[in-house]
């Protein structure tokens, strides 16, 4: 496949960027888009340009670092995937491929495709944690979990972080990031004892960060790679209105 990428430029976080135009031959359909990228790189190097800087780590839907929106969607046209899972058979010959970093105020870019999502790790830092003792390990058996519960739970903990639903909302908001570091905890037992606080603490350090509010617009769970569903955030809300009237602040 022969390509056309419009690949987003910018040297550092105070400099500005700008849209840049390359053209790339022989790219295999089995490749994935980051050795897709990869390639571009390795022509760049080669002819003495600087590679276009971009995130990853585990390539394989887990580490949650590769997020970049491609043609305008975040993590590109395939549902519940990420960047790094997605493949060039999804795209044709002479296609033209726009990649841009996430746009949010709360994720100031790095360098090219790169963008600070450490207002994530403050949103947990405050909150994504359970600090009672819980001493040794327990049998597995040892406190019951429903079964829908712990599914539940789990849906919630698949969250990578990957910050494709705050580039995907109109608002930036984070709240179906942190309705699942929330609510995954919420749903177990071991959860309870800090439930109310956490949910204080995390939207507050949320609204701090400057992401913006939920306005139930929905395209949050639509690009989200693990198929948050937008009940979670219902699920915050309430414990936060539960915490508002037991006077937790
Ligand atoms: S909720 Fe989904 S889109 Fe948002 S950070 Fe978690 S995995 Fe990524
Ligand atoms: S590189 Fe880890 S999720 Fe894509």
């Amino acid at each position: 496949m022969n390509l056309k990428l419009r690949i987003w430029r910018q040297k550092n976080a105070n400099a500005k960027g700008r849209l840049v135009d390359y053209e790339l031959q022989n790219v295999s359909p089995d490749a994935s888009f980051l050795e897709m990228l990869d390639l571009l790189n390795e022509n760049l190097i080669m002819s003495g340009e600087v590679p276009v800087a971009f995130d990853h780590d585990c390539r394989e839907g887990i580490c949650g670092t590769c997020g970049m929106m491609i043609n305008g969607v975040a993590h590109g046209p395939e549902a519940a995937i990420t960047t790094c899972q997605l493949h060039m058979r999804h795209f044709n010959d002479g296609d033209t491929i726009v990649i841009e970093p996430w746009r949010a105020k709360a994720f100031p870019v790095i360098k090219d495709l790169i963008v600070d999502r450490s207002a994530f790790e403050r949103i947990i830092q405050t909150g994504g944690f359970i600090s009672v003792s819980t001493g040794s390990a327990p049998d597995a058996n040892a406190i019951p979990i429903a079964k829908e519960k712990s599914d539940m739970s789990m849906d919630a903990a698949t969250c990578i972080g990957c910050g494709a639903c705050v580039a995907a909302c109109p608002n930036a908001s984070a709240m179906l990031f942190a309705a699942s570091k929330v609510s995954h905890l919420a749903l177990l037992p071991q959860g309870q004892t800090e439930r109310y606080e956490r949910v204080v603490h995390m939207v507050k350090t949320m609204d701090e960060e400057k992401f913006g509010n939920c306005t139930n617009i929905g395209e949050c769970s639509a690009v989200c790679p693990k198929e948050i569903s937008l009940d979670f955030i219902a699920m915050m809300n309430r414990d936060l209105i539960k915490a508002t009237l037991m006077g937790i602040s």
